[in-house]
């Protein structure tokens, strides 16, 4: 059996991943803002250092595999804080733990409006990894609903881009980690529940969000492709954002691959 850290465990995807590792026997240690193993607040760099450390004591030093799910869509700063250095710096603080693993692991949840309009000043500077210039650009972008719209596409594709750069590097491949996204089309969580609350905003969701195959996804689409990125089986799997969307990426970036 292996041991993951999962966060955003308390909901959702990441709740539904905690559950399929569970019931066949392997251990997770969840962290979220309540409800879990470790509650912590990824929003501040203090919360992400106190939960990983917490995380690490509660393994007993050693984690096979880490899980980023936690994260949030709202037009607000916290979301640009949460879904990039919540995953980013929760990351680097738990690489110790993993090095200690014979097959470690780490996956994160990007998105598929990593593929959607973003603000690129915002995504250069979350890139440049100093979060307080990253949080005042966003901070202007949420004065008007329209770019704060942006903030959450641009958190995405920025948390894509991060795990391509720094995948191939000595800390992660150089260490035998692979580190890898996934891209989600439109989950059924309570992330989306209010998107999909009316004939109206669904059909506004379903113009945006194209899913061909098998439209609106549940969680556990998602959990089943993180635990494999993360099992020992992944062995090349090396940077990637792997759409599992339904058919989003596929509609939407055409041949542009
Ligand atoms: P959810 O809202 O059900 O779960 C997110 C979890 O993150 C919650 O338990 C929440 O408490 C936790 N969280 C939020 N802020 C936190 C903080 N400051 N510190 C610690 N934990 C915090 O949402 P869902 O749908 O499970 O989302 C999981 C991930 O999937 C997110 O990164 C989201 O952006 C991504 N995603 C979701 C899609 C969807 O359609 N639901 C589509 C594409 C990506």
């Amino acid at each position: 059996t292996r041991t993951y850290v999962i966060t955003g465990a308390a909901s959702g995807i990441g709740r539904a991943t905690a559950q399929i590792l569970r019931d066949r026997g392997d251990t997770v240690i969840g962290v979220d803002l309540q409800g879990v193993e470790v509650s912590g607040d990824l929003s501040t760099a203090a919360g992400r250092a106190n939960a990983a450390a917490e995380a690490t004591g509660l393994a007993g030093g050693t984690v096979d595999a880490v899980i980023a799910c936690a994260g949030l869509s709202l037009p607000k700063v916290v979301t640009a804080a949460v879904n990039y250095f919540g995953v980013t710096e929760f990351l680097e603080a738990m690489r110790p733990a993993l090095a200690r693993s014979t097959a470690p692991r780490a996956a994160v949840v990007s998105s598929m409006a990593s593929l959607q309009p973003v603000a690129p000043p915002l995504v250069e500077a979350l890139l440049a990894d100093d979060e307080a210039p990253a949080l005042a650009i966003a901070a202007e972008l949420a004065k008007d609903p329209q770019t704060g719209n942006l903030i959450y596409s641009s958190s995405k594709q920025a948390l894509s881009r991060w795990v391509r750069r720094e995948a191939p590097r000595a800390d992660w491949a150089g260490a035998g980690i692979p580190l890898n996204a996934v891209g989600p089309g439109i989950v059924e969580t309570p992330m989306t529940a209010e998107l999909l609350a009316t004939p109206e905003s669904t059909a506004h969701v379903d113009a945006v969000v194209p899913m061909p195959l098998n439209g609106h996804q549940g969680p556990e689409s998602i959990a089943n492709l993180l635990i494999w990125l993360t099992s020992a089986e992944n062995t090349h799997c090396c940077g990637q954002t792997i759409y599992c969307d339904g058919g989003s990426d596929a509609v939407l970036r055409g041949d542009d691959i």
